[in-house]
């Protein structure tokens, strides 16, 4: 049984961090695990030519800690998907949903993501292959609608089309895309957040996992979505304010996807694992600056968070850079104080 179908059968509900290009990468996702075991964590969207022609152990690989962890794809043509994902098999994701939400030019000349709302025969046929391929679950996260289309009117025939081809789940961004005019940024931001249908759709599909995604900005609010929704999921929120994730594992249930529930965040350990995971990287070939810039929104809010920032964002992005820069970053924030309040709202 899928961790899906144990979700549904169980009422466990999922907490996602969305797939954002240039910003879900492999360090962004370590950092991420630290501050919550369960939250399922996407990565960059992958384009299935790339996975087939391109640098494959740069873009496939991660760390065994990131689990559990999805891999998105790209793609419109189904014997490149399933090759993508025979290949993705040997990294051991534990998902491959498909991308069926994005809209920005490059994407649309290659006729797939969010433009491929139009064709559900299709998206249908990608995930039956897709499927026929993969032994993980496979989801599609698609948005409720494009252009002119009437969301109300086809996102019930588009969601019945994605179960019947056999979509373990399906994660609702809850706008619509404009395929012209908007930029990918504004597409995020102009069409206006629906969530009342795709709760609608959620209580008309009682069997079918959904999740929702767009638009929400704090855990309280990703808290009134579960009790509606399956799951739910955070982008920019998570990514921008990344000390929010220290509180997603108190708000789900302890069997959910991943493991158990992280009692309490030690900000010092944290410290000392990003520290040693960041020497590994450089020792690798990389650079501070690769894992550093993925932390500068840890501590939104807190006494010292612009001095952390400042820290993370100019000097370790000088060549050479070590990790005691880390260590400097972390010392400028009041940490006893960020431990307390950090107990404080996991308690409330
Ligand atoms: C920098 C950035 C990159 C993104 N890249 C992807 C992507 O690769 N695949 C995808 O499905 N959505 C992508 N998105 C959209 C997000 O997954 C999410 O649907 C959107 O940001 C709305 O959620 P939010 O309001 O919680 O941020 C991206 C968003 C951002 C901000």
């Amino acid at each position: 049984m899928s961790f899906y179908e144990t979700a549904l059968k169980t009422g466990t509900k999922v907490f996602a961090v969305a797939p954002m290009i240039d910003w879900t990468d492999r360090h962004c996702r370590f950092l991420h695990r630290q501050l919550s075991r369960n939250a399922l964590l996407y990565t960059e969207m992958v384009v299935a030519d790339a996975i087939i022609h391109g640098p494959r152990e740069r873009l496939l690989s991660f760390s065994p800690q990131e689990h559990p962890v999805a891999l998105q794809l790209g793609g419109s043509d189904v014997g490149k998907l399933s090759e993508a994902i025979r290949i993705a098999a040997d990294y051991g994701y534990d998902e491959i949903g498909l991308n069926v939400g994005c809209p920005s030019d490059r994407v649309q000349s290659g006729t797939f993501g969010a433009c491929l709302m139009r064709d559900p025969g299709h998206v249908a046929d990608l995930v039956t292959a897709m499927k026929k391929v993969s032994s993980v679950p496979v989801t599609v996260k698609c948005r409720i609608g494009v252009d002119d289309q009437e969301p109300a009117d086809i996102l019930p025939n588009f969601l019945a089309r994605m179960v019947g081809a056999g979509a373990d789940a399906i994660w609702i961004h809850a706008r619509k895309a404009w395929l012209q005019g908007l930029s990918p940024k504004e597409n995020r931001e102009v069409p206006p957040l629906d969530y009342d249908l795709v709760h609608r759709m959620k209580r008309e599909n009682p069997n079918v996992f959904l999740g929702i995604n767009g638009g929400i900005s704090d855990l309280d609010q990703a808290k009134t979505h579960l009790s509606v929704m399956d799951g739910v999921m955070l982008g920019r929120a998570a990514y921008q304010n990344t000390g929010l994730l220290a509180g997603v594992d108190a708000i789900l249930d302890s069997d959910s996807p991943g493991g158990t529930r992280t009692p309490n965040l030690d900000w010092l350990a944290l410290r000392d694992t990003m520290i040693a995971y960041a020497q590994d990287v450089i020792a690798s070939g990389g650079r501070l600056h690769h894992v550093t810039r993925h932390m500068v929104g840890l501590f939104q809010g807190y006494a010292g968070a612009r001095r952390f920032r400042q820290i993370l964002s100019s000097e370790a992005t000088r060549p050479g850079a070590g990790t005691d820069i880390i260590a400097a970053a972390f010392d400028a924030v009041d940490l006893a104080g960020e431990t307390q309040r950090s107990a404080e709202r996991i308690a409330g």
